[in-house]
């Protein structure tokens, strides 16, 4: 007796057929006498009756003794279910199989939890669902997420294969280049005290198959950083990571266009328009106070510096006398905010270095707020107007250097966003995506601390060439040839046109990010060489896979579409790794223990 069908198919159509389903005892209900087994497998669910009147009583006594999640063969025969007892929920749901045979291919003991409750993920804590995964990804949504997370992944193949890419699988035993985020490294036992790190993309080896002359590569990469862990960030983590040579940013922009709809289209059946806006950082930092702003809602920053620049509230004017700026929000319907949750919002805003967050409460008809006393009638009638200010308004504000205040109003417009949300004050139409290309980032950060420059993506973007003499005069004013894809408020991929000349490679890591030549030599020193044997003009991008299917899925956690993920102290609970090893391990390691865990 063989699997005839999956739990999925049977119709009235089949009525009359003898069949044979294999799978899960998905629930159980005994109603007088007759039992009434549900068996899923991972296309769906059909009801089973054991009914003992016309069932050998061994094969009845079987089942009313099977638990949840018992693996069983059952044949029987398909007939309609009667008029009444229809389950209009499942496909399944016109008929039912009157079993004849049961074979049990395995019991299941008592389960941790119930798979067959929809609202598990509500009730039942994490931990517990991580520790037994493979329960966990029984519940057909997590079975669903896995299916998208397929078809994503062959939808991309094709796409890439349709444009000319080759997939091409680079070495995740790799070597230290230590920037960017902590690496994971891994002791090499030829030779004491070298190491492989495992690689955080292979941005170097595509780099490098571009001078290999391969032109257009692809690859579903594998990647690992050892930091601080998140909803939207794991340690390891997938990529479908692009490099092609003799292009432009646009033609990465179509690219990626094209496969995104195409993505769309195959998991969610739906077209998204193209093509994407653009915004630059500066825009987007000016507008929305981030780099990935999610733009499915208003509320944006406004700049009062020159208004505030000579008022007589002197936390703004002082700020603005400081080369800052004044900023300010409108979050429409949250003047009924209380003083506590102002604080809060305040402490909020001081966890990134705020100094204060001044407000306004439009409350019957009257602006409640300890600073307006200050304000001059015209400082009034600016903010009414270019906020366009009513009642039950709440109007913050930020006073600091330019990327402070805008950074600072980003989060608290965020911050408003979801409490107007839980207030069902804003809401946002879950099929809605707003792609968005962001571009002209600065090419390099100032590290105060360390006193020098950083690459603000990696050192290996290109400037904007009109750029390129201010790279020693006037570091902060050069643009990057880098570009972001953000979808609603996400980050979704980051990629640039790169340096393919090694003079400028080597000034920008010399000279700008002031890596000794040694230092430089030894890290990147082989890229160096490379590219002075005919390195073609290049550049690439990198999508966040995971990021992609938790959107596609409409999830907010990455953990939701990745099979086995780890926790946010970075283990697996189901396998407990990390794990301890034993003396041996690290003796042929050359490796010591120094530390004994606490
Ligand atoms: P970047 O570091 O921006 O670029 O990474 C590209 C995309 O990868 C995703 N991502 C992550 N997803 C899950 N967990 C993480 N810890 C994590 N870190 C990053 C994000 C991000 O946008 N080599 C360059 C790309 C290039 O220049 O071509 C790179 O890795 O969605
Ligand atoms: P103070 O005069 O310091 O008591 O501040 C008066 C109000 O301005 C308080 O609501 C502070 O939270 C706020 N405030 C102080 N500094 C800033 C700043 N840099 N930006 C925005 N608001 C501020």
């Amino acid at each position: 007796m063989k699997r005839t069908h999956h739990c999925s198919e049977l119709r009235p159509a089949h009525a009359g057929q003898t069949v044979t389903l294999e799978g899960w005892v998905h629930s159980r209900r005994d109603l007088g006498g007759v039992l009434f087994l549900d068996l899923r497998d991972r296309e769906g669910r059909t009801q089973t009756v054991f009914d003992p009147s016309d069932l050998n009583a061994a094969v009845f006594d079987r089942a009313t003794r099977l638990h949840s999640e018992s693996v069983i063969r059952v044949t029987g025969r398909v007939r309609p279910r009667p008029a009444g007892t229809e389950n209009a929920k499942i496909p399944t749901g016109q008929v039912e199989v009157m079993a004849t045979g049961l074979e049990v291919l395995n019991d299941a003991e008592i389960l941790p939890f119930s798979v067959d409750d929809p609202e598990v993920a509500n009730k039942v804590n994490e931990e517990l669902r991580l520790k037994h995964r493979y329960l966990d990804l029984r519940r057909p949504e997590m079975i669903r997420n896995l299916r998208l997370r397929s078809k994503v992944a062959m939808a991309t193949r094709a796409y890439m294969d349709e444009h000319g890419f080759l997939e091409v699988e680079t070495p995740t035993l790799f070597k230290s280049t230590p920037e960017g985020a902590r690496e994971f490294l891994v002791p090499n036992r030829r030779e004491p005290g070298t190491f492989y790190a495992l690689p955080q993309s292979p941005q170097q080896f595509k780099q490098i198959l571009m001078v290999a002359g391969v032109e257009r590569y692809f690859q579903l990469a594998r990647c690992y950083r050892d930091e601080d862990l998140r909803a939207d960030r794991q340690p390891e983590f997938t990529q479908v990571d692009i490099e092609m040579s003799f292009i432009e940013r646009e033609d990465i922009y179509a690219l990626i266009e094209g496969l995104l709809k195409r993505v769309w289209k195959t998991a969610l059946g739906m077209e998204i328009p193209g093509p994407f806006r653009r915004i630059s950082f500066e825009e987007a930092l000016n507008r929305y106070g981030i780099d990935k702003p999610d733009t499915r809602f208003g509320m944006e920053l406004v700049d009062f510096t020159e208004e505030f620049r000579a008022s007589a509230f002197k936390v703004f004017a002082g700020a603005i006398a400081n080369g800052g700026v004044v900023k300010a929000l409108n979050a429409k319907g949250l003047a009924c905010a209380t003083q506590g949750q102002i604080e809060t919002m305040t402490e909020y805003a001081k966890s990134f270095g705020a100094k204060g967050l001044a407000y306004i409460k439009v409350e019957g008809g009257e602006w409640k707020s300890p600073i307006v006393k200050f304000f001059s009638p015209a400082e009034k009638q600016a903010l009414t107007s270019k906020l366009g200010i009513e009642e039950g308004d709440l109007v913050l504000f930020a006073a600091d250097q330019w990327l402070n205040a805008c950074e600072i109003l980003g989060k608290i417009r965020l911050y408003c966003a979801d409490v107007l949300k839980q207030q069902g004050k804003l809401s946002i139409d879950p099929a809605r995506f707003d792609f968005l290309w962001v571009v002209d980032f600065p090419l390099l950060s100032y590290d105060k601390e360390l006193n020098r420059w950083y690459s603000s993506h990696h050192p290996f973007t290109a400037p904007v060439a009109e750029d390129i003499p201010l790279l020693k005069q006037d570091p902060k004013k050069v643009r990057g040839q880098h570009y972001d894809i953000v979808v609603n408020g996400v980050e979704l991929g980051g990629g640039s046109i790169r340096i393919h000349q090694p003079d400028v490679q080597r000034t920008v890591f010399e000279e700008i990010l002031q890596i000794p030549p040694e230092e430089t030599q030894l890290r990147f020193g082989y890229m160096l060489e490379a590219f002075r044997y005919g390195a073609p003009p290049h550049g690439g991008i990198a999508l966040g896979f995971d990021r992609l299917c938790a959107i596609l899925c409409g999830t907010t956690s990455i953990r939701d579409v990745i099979a086995f993920p780890k926790t946010a102290k970075g283990t697996c609970l189901m396998t407990e790794s990390p794990s301890p090893v034993t003396p041996r391990q690290l003796k042929e390691l050359y490796l010591e223990v120094k530390t004994a865990k606490s």
